[in-house]
């Protein structure tokens, strides 16, 4: 059986247990090793945070967000410490589970003393010496202090909530971003999520930067499959095979276009990258993506950067 597949029939069981995300990080760490801290993981998480700030810096008349928020925070708060070292003073990120701990915080830590050593972080984003120095008090004395108080040092708040309701008042965060999240919320969640978003941010100054990875997760772990396979599946199918703990809506650069367009949020400007055709022709698509523009469909990842000032003007 394709490994793909056993991972799938795996999660789907661990779905429906008590504390499930708690046994999937287990099952990740011990069996697919899909949760530690990679090298290819963390730059290319720090490569987000470099395109969130220099998005934001683009269309506001900041240099760097004084309030930033998150969806999706993951098991490694790479892009929340990168606006940390720049300047944020207010970092939010935002999940209805709770995934970091200390534990994961203070390898996230490590890492970035490892790349300031090496003399890259630079050249990433210009960072603030004097945050970067809390980083590495942090680092030296770590066991002396609790997660609340690490947290607190690093400007950064976790709100365990649903994003389709947030604590937060309108008009109050300068920076909106997510990474590789938007592809496990289903429209039905992530259209209020969005509406929600289009609540909180600034409208003078604001921005939204949001980074898609449209790829078949499980060509990730499973090499030999490529990052289509799911588009064989019919919805019917595909409800059979997703699972709730990490859920892929499969939804297309051209969709999520459309509700961006639809909430009138605007896309200031849009990047990706055009895929591989080959490989999606090796594919038998299931109807509802064989009707569409192949070089539409092929799109694997895109990057949407909203300036909230052009939301201003079209209402
Ligand atoms: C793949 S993970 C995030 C990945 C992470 N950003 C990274 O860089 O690796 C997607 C996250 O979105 C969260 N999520 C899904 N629906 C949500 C909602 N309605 N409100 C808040 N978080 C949500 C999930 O709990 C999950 O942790």
């Amino acid at each position: 059986m394709k490994k793909w597949v056993q991972k799938a029939i795996v999660q789907k069981f661990i779905s429906y247990l008590p504390l499930s995300h708690k046994i999937n990080y287990i099952f990740q760490k011990y069996v697919t090793k899909g949760v530690t801290l990679s090298d290819e993981y963390f730059y290319d998480r720090l490569g987000h945070a470099r395109d969130h700030i220099k998005s934001f810096q683009k269309y506001s008349d900041k240099k760097v967000p004084e309030c930033s928020l998150e969806i999706g925070t993951g098991w490694y708060p790479i892009v929340p410490v990168s606006f940390f070292l720049a300047g944020t003073d207010k970092i939010y990120s935002v999940d209805i589970s709770f995934l970091t701990s200390k534990e994961r915080l203070g390898t996230t830590i490590q890492k970035f003393l490892e790349v300031y050593n090496s003399g890259q972080l630079k050249n990433y984003f210009d960072f603030q010496q004097s945050r970067f120095d809390i980083l590495k008090n942090l680092h030296n004395n770590y066991d002396k202090y609790s997660l609340d108080e690490v947290l607190q040092m690093l400007n950064l708040k976790y709100l365990i909530e649903d994003a389709r309701n947030l604590s937060l008042p309108d008009n109050s965060i300068d920076l909106v971003n997510s990474n590789n999240t938007f592809e496990h919320i289903y429209p039905n969640i992530l259209i209020p999520i969005l509406k929600e978003f289009r609540r909180v941010v600034k409208k003078q100054n604001g921005v939204m930067s949001h980074f898609i990875d449209m790829s078949d997760h499980f060509a990730h772990l499973d090499k030999s499959i490529n990052i289509y396979n799911f588009l064989r599946f019919s919805d019917k199918q595909w409800k059979w095979i997703d699972n709730s703990i990490q859920p892929q809506n499969r939804i297309r650069i051209f969709d999520y276009k459309q509700i961006f367009y639809d909430l009138k949020i605007p896309i200031s400007n849009e990047s990706f990258s055009k895929g591989n055709l080959n490989e999606l022709k090796s594919i038998q698509l299931a109807d509802k993506f064989a009707n569409q523009p192949l070089e539409e469909i092929a799109k694997s990842h895109c990057h949407f950067i909203s300036n909230m000032k052009q939301l201003e003007d079209r209402s």
